[in-house]
């Protein structure tokens, strides 16, 4: 049997020292669609704040920690499922994460949801359309998906379930645009405080 030990330091400690309310900051979108640029750059702004985050990017998890899935239904859900749980300890580690994944299945991203307290999980949608991301292509992925050499490819071959509610909606704004939407939601809801 495994018992949870609490621990002496808590999340409430850690939230005094950074000043700010964790949370989790869950782009989904298409591949393409702009999550990992969109990220970035709002962490930019995030540290200049002097904010304390960390950045979960499904290119780089998958070299590491979620190496052994692929993109079948089963390996998706359990790639979501992982950076869930991981994200979910930087939350108790008082961070606002940013995680950036196609998350393609309402049910998993209801999963992280309910990992986490009603307010630490922030759903944005990077509504970018297909066409768009096929057109931007940065990877070339779309090209081979189209020919078949790569299966099960998001929006190709595979389903992408868009968000029903996103608390933040990204359709049509410029990358500024879309970081100060979501700066402002943090602002407003009292995540992060204005530097002085
Ligand atoms: S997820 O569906 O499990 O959430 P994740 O965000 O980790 O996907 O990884 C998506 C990235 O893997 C894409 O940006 C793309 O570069 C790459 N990729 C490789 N094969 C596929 C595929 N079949 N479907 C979608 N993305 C793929």
């Amino acid at each position: 049997m495994v018992v949870w030990h609490n621990t002496k330091i808590t999340k409430e400690d850690r939230i005094k020292l950074t000043k700010q309310k964790p949370c989790i900051l869950w782009f989904t979108g298409l591949s393409g669609s702009g999550k990992s640029t969109l990220a970035n750059a709002l962490e930019e702004k995030l540290y200049k704040n002097g904010n304390l985050t960390y950045l979960l990017d499904g290119d780089n998890i998958r070299h590491g920690l979620n190496s052994d899935l692929g993109f079948s239904s089963k390996d998706r859900q359990e790639n979501i499922r992982r950076i869930g749980e991981v994200s979910k300890l930087f939350v108790d580690a008082g961070l606002i994460v940013l995680s950036a994944f196609i998350s393609p299945f309402r049910k998993d991203r209801e999963f992280v949801r309910n990992l986490v307290s009603k307010d630490e999980f922030i759903e944005i949608f990077v509504d970018t359309p297909l066409s768009e991301c096929e057109k931007r292509d940065p990877k070339g992925l779309y090209k081979k998906a189209r020919k078949g050499e790569i299966k099960e490819f998001t929006g190709i071959s595979s389903p992408y379930e868009p968000p029903l509610a996103p608390e933040i909606h990204i359709k049509n704004l410029s990358l500024e645009e879309s970081v100060e939407k979501i700066l402002n939601y943090l602002f407003t809801k009292k995540y992060i405080t204005r530097k002085r």
